[in-house]
């Protein structure tokens, strides 16, 4: 449905989108995450037509948009500043779209209406923007760039200035609107949370460049170089030495002098060079020091999350290396003290080896 090839901008000396390769098909929902000043809005608005890419073709439904204006291209669009009419009412901002494309009196309330009833705002029509609240706005725009049924819909951050617990509910909100319509959609956001749940397909971009692009399970459970695993979920990096590798994606490295067993994707480095071995926190198992596996290790921190505890950690053998670890399961029962001693372990599966 839509496709970039070989994408790119750039700003001054600045390459903001470097090279980008995409294709999103009908009905899907991709989310590209990014953190402050990854050229995410620059993708967006090459696709909106705002700005021109300098190389590369972009296409919507088969064909090139170069030369169509913003306004020929079907796309709905919601952007983190909302851009409402605020002397207007929710309804006369719904309808707004309909008019600028001629639409009757007659036809244009129905339509008004089955949008407004989409975005759970039956009622509510007939209040002025500043009557709403901030949730409420949000869904206003939300049917204005759906009602008059765009191909494509672009999202820019509308979530990020509302509060975590209404946000929450949006991204659900936003998800099941999308169903509904199966309107193809892209989003943007840093917020590694709404990318997961909002998403069908994630894709990490930093400094104008693609890592990743995966379903979010995979980027979660795969990530495919050390900036998404540090990007997506609370991740531990130790500097490692790789030892040895399997075509199987097996790997042995050493850590202090000693050795561990992980897992690697990348299949450019050979033994002997310098690696990082990754380990998501939730992964690293605390136990009593007086267990038989593991590394020596004393709690140095810990903080209560409601949900979970969570421990940082000076393991023994890993001077100025210190360890985060999430405890979900037992911290209720018996929370650990600081100054405790203890043991700390993972499954192999779960070092993932990425070059530095
Ligand atoms: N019109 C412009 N002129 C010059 N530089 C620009 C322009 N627009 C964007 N940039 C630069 O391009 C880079 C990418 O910007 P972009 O707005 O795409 O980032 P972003 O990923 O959307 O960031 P944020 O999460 O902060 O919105 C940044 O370094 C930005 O300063
Ligand atoms: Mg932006």
């Amino acid at each position: 449905m839509v496709r970039l090839e070989g994408v790119a901008k750039r700003f001054g000396d600045h390459l903001a989108v470097d090279h980008v390769d995409v294709a999103v098909d009908r009905g899907a929902f991709l989310t590209i995450l990014g953190p402050s000043g990854s050229g995410k809005t620059t993708v967006l608005r090459m696709i909106a037509g705002f700005i021109q890419p300098d190389s590369g073709a972009i296409t919507i439904n088969g064909r090139s948009v170069a030369d169509d204006p913003p306004y020929a291209r079907s796309i709905g669009m919601v952007f983190q500043r909302l851009a409402l009419f605020p002397h207007m009412t929710a309804a006369e901002n719904v309808a707004y779209p309909l008019k600028m494309r001629g639409w009757t009196k007659g036809d244009l309330s129905a339509r008004v209406e089955r949008f407004l009833d989409l975005v759970r705002l039956s009622g509510l029509g007939q209040r002025r923007i500043q009557q709403l609240s901030g949730g409420q706005q949000q869904r206003v725009a939300i049917a204005r760039a759906l009602v008059f049924e765009p191909d494509l819909l672009l999202l820019d951050e509308p979530l990020a200035a509302l509060d975590r617990k209404l946000r929450e509910d949006m991204q659900l909100e936003f998800r099941r609107i999308q169903q509904e319509l199966g309107v193809t959609t892209i989003n943007v956001t840093h917020d590694q949370r709404e990318a997961l749940v909002m998403s069908d397909q994630v894709m990490v971009m930093d400094n104008g460049k693609i890592h990743q692009h995966a379903p979010p399970t995979e980027a979660y459970k795969r990530p495919a170089d050390r900036f998404v695993a540090g990007f997506i979920g609370i991740t531990n990096f130790v500097d490692a030495t790789l030892v040895g590798r399997t075509d199987d994606g097996r790997a042995t490295v050493t850590i202090h002098d000693q050795t561990f067993e992980g897992r690697i994707a990348d299949r450019t480095i050979e033994a002997g060079v310098d690696v990082v071995a990754a380990l998501r926190a939730e992964k690293v198992h605390v136990v009593n020091g007086d267990h038989d596996e593991g590394l020596d290790a004393v709690i140095a921190e810990t903080v209560f999350e409601g949900d979970r505890l969570v421990y940082r950690l000076h393991v023994e053998p890993w001077p100025g290396q210190p360890l985060l670890a999430f405890d979900y399961a037992q911290h209720e029962a018996m929370p650990r003290t600081v100054g405790e001693q203890v043991r700390v372990s993972w499954r192999p599966e779960d070092l993932m080896i990425f070059p530095p």
